[in-house]
């Protein structure tokens, strides 16, 4: 009978050979990455009450860096301010009051060869109210 090890040993070469451009540089417009993983945006709560970074919000994205992340998608982030926020810790990149914030941020990723983008967000129509799926046809 085949050893447990030697299982594994066919199993990780086999999923080697599946993923291996995973780990390949690519070419991004004028970027590349180290690699073709992706961090896709996801909203933590991280984020201050005043929409400015905090420690732990950088930390969490820098941890991702860290591990081998090529390309880091920071979540949500606000556009508009008061009108486009939708979340009470959505950091916000609508002034240049954030500057300093995103600084760090960028600084503290490229010490691990990431790239880093934001998403940008506005929450649109919602908050005046309007919801234009219940609209009736005229
Ligand atoms: C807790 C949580 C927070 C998320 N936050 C965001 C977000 O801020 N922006 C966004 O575009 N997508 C967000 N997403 C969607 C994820 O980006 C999405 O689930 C991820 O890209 C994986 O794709 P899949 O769910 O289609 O597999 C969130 C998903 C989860 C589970």
């Amino acid at each position: 009978m085949r050893k447990i090890q030697d299982k594994f040993e066919i199993g990780f070469r086999h999923a080697e050979s599946m993923y291996d451009e995973i780990f390949e540089p690519i070419k991004i417009g004028k970027k590349e990455s180290k690699n073709r993983v992706i961090f896709p945006p996801l909203s933590t709560n991280f984020g201050r009450e005043d929409g400015h970074l905090s420690e732990l919000f950088i930390k969490h994205y820098e941890t991702r860096a860290k591990g081998g992340v090529g390309l880091l998608i920071v979540e949500n982030s606000c556009v508009s301010y008061p009108e486009g926020k939708h979340g009470a810790y959505e950091p916000r990149i609508d002034s240049w009051d954030f500057y300093e914030d995103w600084r760090t941020i960028a600084k503290r990723l490229k010490k691990y060869d990431s790239l880093i983008s934001v998403e940008l967000t506005h929450q649109g129509w919602g908050k005046k109210g309007v919801n234009f799926l219940s609209e009736k046809k005229k």
